[in-house]
């Protein structure tokens, strides 16, 4: 199918042509009711979309758009565990991760549930004991510093929950997250950690992921510096994986290795054991509640009207800027400072979801898929890019994210941190007119010459289209139903853009490469016959300067 000849593209190519040139200040202009009518809230988490370039009837027939690409039949599927990522023949289940009834999961047949709750009861039994200081190192201390290993989806998400709700940390306890094979990242933490009190979680899906593994040997071999024997691996290393034996091989027991499986896919995996150092930081129910919120997001998105379905309405809202308003970016913008790994985070998931050309038939996509994804903490961002976002030229969306509250009362930042965050979106929607500008600049005293020079500078031309995302705290619950969000709008992108969006093959070729490679940096002078001129002189480069 050509999605774009569809009756539903080609209406919305005209609301294009009728939308493209109205100005967000009309459109307020026009209805009163904007904010009610283009905002949805639920359980206290408020998406306020009205600031997108959109009208009730655009709206129509993205709805269409939505059926006629069979959103919900595809939802459907995935909830029922079918294998709908069919380029790796695996169902797409890392909603039973947050599945907290005592009910099978998807369906009584294939119940994936007893082993989701095993893992679970194995988690919780770690999380108490490191909690509470009963899990011992070699020499007899309580852990101290727990030191995520992993990286992409066994970093990205851990490390952006564990920050985020850094201010309900077991107070005890340090977390770090190591993931770039520089050792830059690894050295300078081991030469400040005790290895006696150090605990290590070893997160990899495959447990073949280089950066991890290389990772992962250097910090054995630096605990077995200290401890000289073989078995303090077991109280220093636990694995998170869906290869089990590979951990056993690294020398990890079963006893501490925490099993996923393929159904999860990695960008997925928060909510699995890969979160368990989120569950080491605020605790298992403090994780439970992170879940609960995910669950919530879950139910709303399979029950919810398509037109109050957040992740549709999300997903529809990008789908409308990329497509039809030609939008080639997007940013995401969290004034929270404990949120700063959200960019990151959704960067992965986004990119590596639906950065693709290729239909789920083999086709080419007839239209361009995912925007590129990038952001900053808000606040940082307004005394950095922001002038481009107002005054650049460029379309880019943004979403803002913010909690109303926050859990570090300084007196005084919390209403100025807020007010940032709305004005900005609110300039970056309305501008400042030519006529608003001139009368500010005469109200200054500027003569008329003055006026005319400056003028064109002071004109802001708004229409940047935003979401504004609130949540009265920033607590497991919200974010729960906030990441749950973003994980179901990408879902919904991909199966409008006709898209697997649970593969990633695109990051293999430079596995391959990187592997191919080695042996030609360690000097093996055999390789370099088969390597192109670049990259057989960079290679010299490394040789003259650098080292292994
Ligand atoms: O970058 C590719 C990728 O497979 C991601 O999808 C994944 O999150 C990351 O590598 C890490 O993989 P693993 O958990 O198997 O080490």
């Amino acid at each position: 199918m050509n999605l774009t000849l569809t009756p539903e593209w080609q209406a919305l190519l005209s609301h294009k042509t009728r939308l493209e040139h109205q100005h967000l200040r009309e459109l307020f202009a026009a209805d009163e009711q904007r904010f009610a009518n283009f905002s949805v809230e639920l359980e206290g988490l408020l998406v306020d979309y009205s600031k997108q370039r959109l009208d009730a009837d655009a709206l129509q027939d993205l709805l269409a758009l939505a059926h006629s690409t069979n959103v919900t039949g595809w939802r459907d599927r995935m909830f029922a565990g079918e294998k709908i990522n069919f380029s790796e023949d695996r169902a797409v289940l890392h909603t039973a991760l947050r599945h907290t009834a005592f009910t099978p999961f998807p369906n009584a047949e294939h119940d994936v549930m007893p082993q989701v709750r095993l893992v679970r009861k194995q988690m919780r039994s770690i999380v108490e004991r490191v909690r509470s200081g009963l899990w011992r190192g070699f020499k007899g201390d309580a852990i101290q510093s727990v030191v995520n290993i992993g990286i992409g989806g066994s970093d990205l998400g851990p490390k952006l929950v564990t920050r985020a709700l850094s201010a309900g940390e077991h107070p005890g306890l340090d977390f770090y997250y190591v993931s770039n094979l520089d050792s830059a990242h690894l050295a300078p933490l081991l030469e400040k950690l005790d290895p006696r009190s150090t605990l290590f979680i070893v997160a990899s899906k495959t447990f073949t992921t280089q950066e991890t593994s290389i990772n992962a040997q250097t910090a054995r071999t630096w605990l077995m510096a200290a401890a000289m024997e073989e078995w303090a691996v077991a109280k220093h290393f636990i694995a998170v994986t869906s290869s089990p034996d590979k951990a056993h091989e690294f020398g990890i027991p079963d006893s501490n290795i925490l099993q996923i499986w393929d159904w999860v896919g990695g960008r997925y995996s928060l909510w699995s054991a890969v979160g368990l150092s989120v569950a080491l930081a605020i605790g298992m129910s403090g994780f439970e509640r992170l879940l609960q919120g995910a669950e919530t997001m879950d139910k709303h998105f399979c029950a919810a009207p398509l037109e109050s379905n957040l992740p549709v309405l999300l997903a529809l809202i990008s789908v409308w800027n990329t497509n039809f308003l030609g939008a080639e970016t997007s940013a995401v913008l969290p004034y929270n400072e404990s949120m700063r790994h959200f960019p990151a985070f959704l960067q992965q998931l986004e990119m590596e979801s639906n950065g693709k050309t290729v239909s789920r038939d083999g086709e080419p996509l007839t239209c361009r898929a995912n925007p590129i994804v990038w952001g900053e903490i808000g606040v940082n961002g307004q005394h950095a890019f922001f002038q481009l976002l107002h005054q650049g030229g460029w379309l880019i969306p943004c979403d803002f994210v913010v909690s109303a509250s926050s859990d570090y009362p300084l007196p005084g930042h919390q209403a100025p941190l807020l007010a940032n965050c709305l004005a900005q979106s609110a300039a970056l929607a309305f501008g400042k007119t030519e006529a608003q500008a001139r009368t500010e600049l005469s109200a200054a005293g500027l003569d008329e010459a003055s006026i005319a020079k400056l003028l064109p500078h002071k004109v802001f031309a708004g229409n940047q289209p935003s979401t504004t995302i609130l949540m009265p705290s920033l607590d497991p619950f919200q974010l729960g139903m906030l990441l749950a969000l973003y994980e179901h709008k990408v879902f919904v992108q991909g199966v409008i853009w006709g898209l697997n969006s649970f593969d990633q093959w695109g990051v293999e070729l430079g596995k391959q490469l990187a592997s191919r490679l080695l042996p030609a940096i360690n000097g093996d002078q055999a390789y370099d016959t088969h390597l192109d001129a670049s990259t057989t002189g960079l290679i010299a480069y490394f040789r003259r300067h650098g080292n292994s």
